[in-house]
């Protein structure tokens, strides 16, 4: 389907409703006034089943939970999320995402978490035109060489909350360090951006370790860190696979020799199951449950009450998203056709966050703060801002 049709289609339907609802008015005079339009179709593919699992559920009960606090509505118009469950599976993305464009013909896509699953996704929504909202994947290609119009981020780039943790490793004193991630994109980002940091700053890195995902075996490469004797080892991994290697590495016996560095994830909705294990390790992101704001200090209860879920980093992204979409569809007041319009509004959006306020950078990416934060009797406390309103490189980003 050609870009303008697409568009011509979402406006119809709008219209269609509209004058259906006005239609109706001459019967029941409220009914306009309550909004007699057709829904706003927002699709979802998040995984809801394997390791990435929780970080879904969490991203879509926020997303969800920011539009209801709004009164549950997108411009005045009633809403029907299209839920998929991506597996955090790449194969299974261009499918996924065909089922909800030219399928469902949603008029927004929400998603992913993997960025493998983003980087399908993202070529099917610059060629549909459809504006995506991305609230985890972090593929540094899609505000890179993949940037367009329409495609936005509401979380971070891989290279993002490594890079800072880089200066973190080096100033608190050590000079070899072993890396270690899940083998694929995002993993692979991660460290490079940590490796970045690390060696601007003077240190070098003796061995980059890569791990099968969603593979949770870690037992031979702890017992060749062991062996290598490194100052610290910094790693990337998220979710289940994040349980069980904080938990490994504390069984190991390594825990009290080499000290364990992260981006923050390793410990993002973790630590109550990681206990002990996680006291002491040092990451950096673009959140913690400590965050000291009037956003953080509503936002945390009024979230935990609404769903029984615990707020993280993955919990902020999806409220964001949801913000980010009401902002934009209240400035066009619902009209999904307006597509122009929409991507100016998201584009000059103020988003009033937990994470503390943050805008988009001209590739459509957020420049925020990273907090070095510490587990400390089983919270991400911070100990203080390890780079100030960071962008994305956004390498190869043509707009247009
Ligand atoms: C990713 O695949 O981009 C990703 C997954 C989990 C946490 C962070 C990044």
């Amino acid at each position: 389907m050609s870009k303008i049709k697409r568009t011509d289609h979402r406006r119809r339907r709008f219209i269609q409703g509209a004058v259906a609802g006005a239609a109706i008015t001459a019967f029941a005079p409220s009914r306009f006034a309550i909004g007699g339009t057709a829904k706003v179709k927002v699709g979802i593919l998040l995984p809801y089943s394997g390791t990435y699992a929780f970080l879904g559920e969490k991203i879509t009960a926020a997303m969800k939970f920011a539009i209801a606090q709004a009164g549950g509505k997108l411009g005045g118009r009633d809403i029907e999320f299209v839920q998929l469950d991506s597996e955090a599976k790449p194969p299974k993305a261009t499918e996924n995402t065909n089922k909800l464009i030219t399928g469902e013909n949603v008029d927004f896509l929400v998603g992913p978490v993997h960025s493998g699953v983003a980087m399908a996704m993202a070529k099917i929504a610059r060629e549909e035109n459809v504006i995506t909202i991305v609230p985890n994947a972090g593929a540094n290609q899609l505000t890179g060489p993949l940037c367009a119009p329409n495609i936005f981020r509401t979380s971070f780039s891989n290279w993002q909350p490594s890079f800072p943790s880089g200066k973190v490793v080096y100033d608190d004193g050590h000079r070899n360090v072993v890396t270690m991630a899940w083998n694929y994109g995002a993993g692979k980002q991660a460290l490079g951006g940590f490796s970045q940091g690390f060696e601007d700053a003077g240190g070098k890195i003796v061995k980059q370790i890569l791990t099968p995902f969603p593979k949770v075996e870690f037992q031979a490469y702890l017992t060749e860190i062991a062996a290598l004797k490194p100052d610290a080892v910094f790693v990337f991994y998220a979710g289940g696979g994040a349980i069980k290697f904080v938990k490994d590495y504390a069984a190991s016996g390594l825990k009290d020799k080499i000290p364990l560095y992260s981006s923050g994830f390793l410990t993002e909705g973790t630590l109550k199951a990681q206990g002990a294990a996680a006291e002491g390790i040092k990451t950096t992101l673009h959140y913690s449950e400590t965050l000291d704001n009037p956003a953080n200090r509503i936002f945390r209860p009024a979230f935990e009450k609404a769903t029984g879920k615990s707020a993280d980093v993955f919990a902020v992204q999806g409220y964001d998203t949801g913000l980010l979409l009401l902002q934009a569809m209240n400035a066009v007041k619902g009209d999904t056709g307006a597509q122009k319009e929409i991507i100016t509004a998201m584009e000059n959006a103020v988003i009033d966050s937990p994470r503390g306020k943050w805008t988009f950078s001209a590739a459509h990416n957020p420049i925020q703060d990273f907090y070095l934060r510490q587990v400390v009797d089983g919270q991400n406390k911070v100990l203080g801002i390890a780079h100030k309103a960071l962008s994305d490189l956004a390498k190869g980003c043509r707009m247009g």
